[in-house]
């Protein structure tokens, strides 16, 4: 597998509007994209340091994967994600490894990258994203 760098870091928000500002004005990342993901019920909100993003995360619903992660951490970092070459072949060595990947198949995330996400417990705590450009 070949990382080609970060793609973004996840981040937890109970209300977009409330922590864009920051991003967006106080550090002067440029607004990329705000866009639904409905298969992971999720409102994400882009912005783009052209190093690695950050995408911000508020649930559309309390029985969510970030609607679960609030109510039992709060806001915070939710995942660090990575751009691979080939994200087939990254599950496929992950499995020989035996690393805790939480779905066999890549799903469309925002801007129709192909995802997968491992399972915390193996990579030292933090959830991580793998990530094929579409
Ligand atoms: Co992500």
């Amino acid at each position: 597998m070949k990382i080609l760098g970060i793609e973004h870091i996840g981040i937890a928000v109970n209300d977009i509007d409330i922590a864009a500002p920051f991003w967006n004005h106080i550090l002067n990342i440029k607004h990329k994209a705000k866009e639904k993901v409905e298969s992971q019920g999720v409102l994400t909100d882009i912005y783009d340091t052209t190093q690695g993003k950050v995408e911000l995360l508020e649930s559309l619903g309390e029985d969510t994967p970030i609607g679960k992660f609030l109510s039992k951490k709060g806001p915070g970092v939710h995942h660090v994600c990575f751009e691979v070459d080939d994200i087939n072949n990254a599950i496929i060595e992950l499995k020989q490894l035996k690393i805790n990947i939480l779905s066999d198949q890549p799903t469309i995330g925002a801007e129709g990258y192909k995802v997968i996400f491992i399972h915390p417990k193996s990579t030292g705590g933090v959830l991580v994203e793998l990530a094929e450009k579409p």
